[in-house]
């Protein structure tokens, strides 16, 4: 079973040193909102998106990288307050066994569940389509990534990262992600070889994706495969990252200008 093999993948605690987060191989840091608080990258969020084009009133969104659910507890909230009359659905998906176990302990909404699943596995898209099943649906209506591209990237390399884009594009029509900007490759890359206890990511140093991230996931995106094109991107956050909205394209039209 996926999650017993996922309970072994460690929690890393976040240390700061000098203002920058500790050592991580997957992101997947056990205090990470004593630090980034989930309400900031709430408030980004436009209004007046997120109508779901189904009849049943419900509205059914996959969190990828949840972490110990803070943000998915918050994106929920914003979510039922926007369709107030539709019955809003979210899973929680994040490979580390002992945050999804916190998630779990301190969830107390029926409506929200948490996986424990590593999103590029096999066994991704069952887990993923058995949820949906449940609702009577093969797509979600909004996939949220919130910094978890990198650690995908780092650990999976250009074609991980463009499977993942690809596999999230299948299963939705409409992706809100928050990309980390390059910069914070070389900072967990340093990290990782300064803490002495793990070895460097491999596959960095191969990465031909590399520079403006932002745009090469949305390049990727709303590529010929993908066939998304952007609603918006929010300003950049008080840790200088943006939220790019993507929606189906299912006119052919060009990109919308920034927000
Ligand atoms: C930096 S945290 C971001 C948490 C949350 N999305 C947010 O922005 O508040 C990245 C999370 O992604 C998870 N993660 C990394 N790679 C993953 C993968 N392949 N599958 C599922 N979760 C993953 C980590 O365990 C970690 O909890």
């Amino acid at each position: 079973m996926a999650d017993k093999h996922l309970n072994n993948v460690k929690s890393e605690s976040l240390n700061f040193k000098g203002g920058e987060p500790g050592a991580s191989r997957h992101g997947n840091f056990i205090n990470y909102y004593n630090f980034h608080s989930a309400d900031e990258r709430i408030q980004q969020l436009p209004q007046g998106v997120w109508q779901t084009n189904k009849f049943d009133r419900k509205y059914i969104a996959l969190d990828v990288g949840c972490n110990a659910g803070n943000l998915t507890v918050g994106l929920w909230n914003y979510l039922a307050n926007q369709l107030p009359d539709v019955d809003v659905n979210m899973l929680g998906v994040d490979l580390d066994g002992v945050l999804i176990e916190r998630a779990r302990d301190s969830n107390e909404n029926l409506s929200i569940s948490y996986k424990c699943l590593d999103v590029v596995s096999d066994e991704c898209d069952k887990v993923l389509n058995d949820y949906l099943k449940t609702f009577e649906r093969n797509k979600f209506d909004v996939i949220f990534c919130f910094s978890i591209t990198m650690w995908i990237h780092l650990n999976n390399g250009d074609e991980g990262l463009v499977e993942f884009i690809k596999k999230i594009c299948s299963l939705t029509d409409m992706v809100v992600i928050e990309p980390q900007p390059w910069k914070c490759y070389r900072n967990a890359s340093r990290r990782l070889r300064k803490s002495g206890n793990h070895d460097d990511f491999p596959l960095f140093k191969l990465l031909k994706i590399q520079g403006d991230m932002n745009k090469w996931i949305e390049d990727i995106i709303c590529g010929e495969d993908c066939g998304f094109k952007r609603l918006l991107a929010t300003n950049h956050n008080t840790w200088g990252r943006k939220v790019l909205i993507f929606q189906k394209n299912h006119n052919n039209n060009n990109n919308d200008d920034d927000k």
